[in-house]
């Protein structure tokens, strides 16, 4: 994330040191320097919220949680996801959804090497499971409508690429909306949130899909009802989530959420929903570790 100077300059060297620290797996020494740098920049959010994660990374929670709460009181918009983080440590309940600017600043930063990174180094495959399904479920079909919730840079349309007539997508991320464009992969594009753009068209989509989108929504009730007032009876809704070891709503460490196959199915069925398809699968890696998922298509029921 680009920070903001903390108006002095030593701060922000240390600041720039502990980053490297950090990144480089010294949680320690990122402490330290990340503490010092608070010393002449007293209540620099960049710095308390380093704080905050280098010490939890090295196993001092303890130390964290009087900074994360400073930082809380000061992460105004919620760029820096201070309440996610609170709630990941067990220190406050769990929010129905993340603050739209830690999501949207987490993929304007990415944005650049979200395909090398997510793809060649992590092994990505949500969009590619979800076309496989798609096509499980309705054979070579063709869609005349299509809309892509938090479609990025546009995998899921590289994915089903001559199979929808028109796609367009949405997503928070202005930069990430910036690569679909260059890409020449949709029909139109918009930056928004997925909620947002479902209530205000008017349109009816015959696909609606959601590729690794909803694991930064939380709770799926509000967005299950806007989607399903926009597809038809024989429409589809295509969408991954990684799946809670137990439990509905789980927000993981990794500061996304998980949810349980039995909320998936109730929160559907309460929005005129049904599963068609369900399949068990890993989405990608994630610090080494497979990450397993739900990879769903479902439709409406009448
Ligand atoms: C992991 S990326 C997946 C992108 C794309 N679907 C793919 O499979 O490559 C998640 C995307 O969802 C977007 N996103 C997250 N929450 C969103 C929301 N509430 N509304 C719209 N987009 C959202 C993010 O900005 C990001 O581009």
């Amino acid at each position: 994330m680009h920070v903001s100077s903390s108006g002095d300059l030593l701060a922000d060297r240390r600041y720039e040191y502990a980053r490297a620290y950090l990144d480089a797996g010294d949680h320690a020494a990122a402490a330290d320097l990340f503490l010092q740098a608070l010393e002449r920049a007293p209540g620099w959010l960049p710095a308390l919220v380093g704080a905050a994660d280098a010490l939890v990374a090295a196993g001092r929670r303890d130390e964290a949680e009087p900074l994360l709460r400073e930082a809380l009181a000061r992460d105004d918009d919620g760029l820096f996801g201070t309440s996610l983080k609170l709630a990941a440590l067990g220190l406050a309940e769990v929010p129905a959804a993340p603050p739209e600017a830690y999501v949207r600043g987490l993929f304007d930063d990415y944005a650049d090497r979200f395909e090398t990174v997510l793809v060649d180094d992590l092994g990505y495959r949500a969009p590619w499971l979800l076309a496989d399904l798609i096509d499980k479920v309705r054979p070579d079909a063709a869609f005349a409508r299509g809309l892509d919730l938090g479609c990025g840079t546009g995998l899921m349309a590289e994915a089903l690429k001559g199979r929808v007539t028109y796609f367009a997508g949405c997503d928070l991320s202005p930069e990430m909306v910036a690569r679909a464009d260059a890409g020449q992969r949709y029909q139109a594009l918009a930056v928004t949130d997925a909620a947002t753009y479902l209530s205000a068209t008017g349109d009816s989509y015959d696909l609606v899909t959601a590729a690794d989108v909803l694991v930064y929504v939380g709770a799926l009730d509000a967005l299950f009802r806007a989607v399903a007032a926009r597809l038809p009876p024989d429409g589809l809704f295509a969408f991954t989530v990684e799946e809670a070891d137990g439990g509905d709503l789980v927000l993981r460490d990794s500061l996304r959420y998980a949810h349980g196959e039995a909320y998936i199915r109730r929160v559907l069925a309460e929005a005129g929903l049904a599963v068609v398809e369900l399949r068990r699968d890993r989405l990608r890696l994630d610090r080494g570790a497979p990450i397993r998922g739900l990879v769903v298509v479902a439709r409406p029921v009448f």
